[in-house]
Order: structure tokens, then C-alpha cells, then sequence
């Protein structure tokens, strides 16, 4: 099992992707710190994994702030002693024209996506032993997008530059980092989405499982990886492939 004996880190574990992804990494053996701005969410996955008879643990953290990213990493060191695996899942977006937008919503979103990567990395590299691994949700979005998510685009283009920097500050570490930038996935986040709502963005024929793209973050993940790190896995259904 790939995860037996490690410490696994998933933000947005009480939800979609992020749910899938604790619950693979639980199955395969490793302890799981679900963690997410949902307790009810965030509890709901802790409580399957136990019903698998899997191990995890809850912590209640908004993503954007300092101090509880700080107070989950020490959790989960507190708890099991080191960090194997980080997956910086949560995320969110708004919808609006740049010039309409409050200064106030641009901070929060890449607060929330873009400065939680670094606040994760930056708590949690000093308990990582040599042949960690960190994984960052990026999106398709960030290589092409629609109009009024600029601010998310932004963002999801700022992780994937965040992890080729860091990569190599990583590299005489031996601790990897890479990004899965999924497609459209079946999950509340595409479905309250009003720009795929309203058609602006268009998703028929390309929809994938959260359960999917949980498989390319375990990969990534997981020692089979061992010689991938800086990069981004696309994982979209051939999506971008596809002329609108
Ligand atoms: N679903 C898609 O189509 C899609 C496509 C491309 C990329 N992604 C990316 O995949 C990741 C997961 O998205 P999902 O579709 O599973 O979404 P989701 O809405 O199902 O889950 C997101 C989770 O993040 C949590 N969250 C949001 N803000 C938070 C905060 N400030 N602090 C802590 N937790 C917070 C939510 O409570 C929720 O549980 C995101 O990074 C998203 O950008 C999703």
C-alpha cells in the first residue's frame, strides 16, 4: 500500500476532490489530516474513513489564514510525529469583471488559493522527511479561461509557477512538488459555478469523477513519482485538446 506509515495533509478534505483524495490515501495505509473551513463537511470524510476502518483526524482551518494553517500542521505533527504528503486542495472563486471587482475579493481568492500554498510549504517542508511529496490543485483554467474568474486563472497560474520555483529550493531535500490541473469535475464547486450555469463555460462530453483526479494526486503522491517533480499533470479528458 502506497501511503502505509505516512502522514497525509489534504485541504478541502471535506469535499470533492479533496474528499476522494483523503479517502484513497486512507485506504492505502496512511494517517489523513482533513482539513477544511467545513466541520460538518470535514467530519462526514473522517467518519467514512473510520467506517473503512482507515485512520484521519479533523481540523477546522480557514486555508487564508496564517495562524490556523500553522495550528494544522502542528496538529497533525503533534498527532503522528512528521509529514509525508501535503495536498493543497481548497480553493475558491468569484465572478465578476476585473473593474467591477472589490479590491477586498481579489486578496481573499488568491489568499485563499495561491498564499495557503506557500503557508502550507512553508509550516510543513521542516517536518518532511527526504522522499516527501507536496501536491497543488491547479485547474485548466489556468492555461486557457472564460471571462469574470480572472482573479481565480491568476491564482491557479501563480500555483503552477509557485511549484517550479519551489522545486528546485526542494530538490537537495529530495522532497517533490508537482500540480494536477483537472478539467471539469463532478463536484459542487462546477455545478454552482454560474459561468457553467449560464453556458459561458461549456463542459458536455468532459466531465470526470473526483475519484479521478484523487488517482493522479496519489500517483503523484506516492513513490512511483519519484522522478517527477516542478510540473503539472493535466487531467481534463482530453479537454484542452478540444477546439471550443
Ligand atoms: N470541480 C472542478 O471542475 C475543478 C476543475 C479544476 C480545478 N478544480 C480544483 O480542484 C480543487 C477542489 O475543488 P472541488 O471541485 O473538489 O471543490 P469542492 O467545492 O467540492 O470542495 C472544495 C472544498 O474546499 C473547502 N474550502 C473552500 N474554501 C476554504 C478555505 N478558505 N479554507 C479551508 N477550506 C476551504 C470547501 O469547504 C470544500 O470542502 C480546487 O482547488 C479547485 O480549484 C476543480
Amino acid at each position: 500500500m502506497r501511503f502505509d506509515g505516512k502522514v497525509c495533509i489534504v485541504s478541502g478534505g471535506g469535499s470533492g476532490i479533496g474528499k476522494a483524495t483523503c479517502k484513497r490515501m486512507a485506504a492505502e495505509g496512511g494517517s489523513v489530516l482533513v482539513v477544511d473551513l467545513d466541520s460538518k463537511g470535514g467530519d462526514a470524510t473522517v467518519q467514512e474513513i473510520a467506517d473503512a476502518k482507515g485512520q484521519s483526524a479533523f481540523a477546522q482551518c480557514d486555508v487564508g489564514n496564517p495562524a490556523q494553517v500553522k495550528a494544522a500542521v502542528d496538529l497533525a505533527v503533534q498527532k503522528w510525529g512528521k509529514i509525508n504528503v501535503v495536498v493543497n486542495d481548497a480553493a475558491m472563486m468569484t465572478f465578476s469583471p476585473i473593474v467591477d471587482l472589490p479590491e477586498a475579493d481579489w486578496d481573499k481568492v488568491l489568499g485563499v488559493n495561491l498564499r495557503s500554498m506557500f503557508l502550507f510549504c512553508k509550516y510543513s517542508v521542516p517536518h518532511m522527511p527526504q522522499g516527501s511529496a507536496i501536491v497543488n490543485l491547479s485547474s485548466v483554467h489556468a492555461h486557457e479561461t472564460t471571462k469574470n474568474v480572472v482573479p481565480y486563472a491568476s491564482s491557479k497560474g501563480g500555483i503552477e509557477a509557485f511549484a517550479r520555483g519551489f522545486s528546485e529550493e526542494l530538490a537537495p531535500l529530495k522532497i517533490r512538488i508537482n500540480c494536477v490541473a483537472p478539467g471539469a469535475v463532478n463536484t459542487p464547486m462546477l455545478w454552482n459555478n454560474p459561468n457553467v450555469k449560464s453556458g459561458v463555460e461549456k463542459v458536455e462530453g468532459a466531465i470526470g469523477e473526483p475519484e479521478d483526479i484523487a488517482a493522479a494526486i496519489c500517483f503523484l503522491a506516492s513513490d512511483e513519482a519519484r522522478f517527477i517533480t516542478g510540473t503539472t499533470l493535466i487531467v481534463d479528458g482530453g479537454r484542452l485538446d478540444i477546439l471550443p
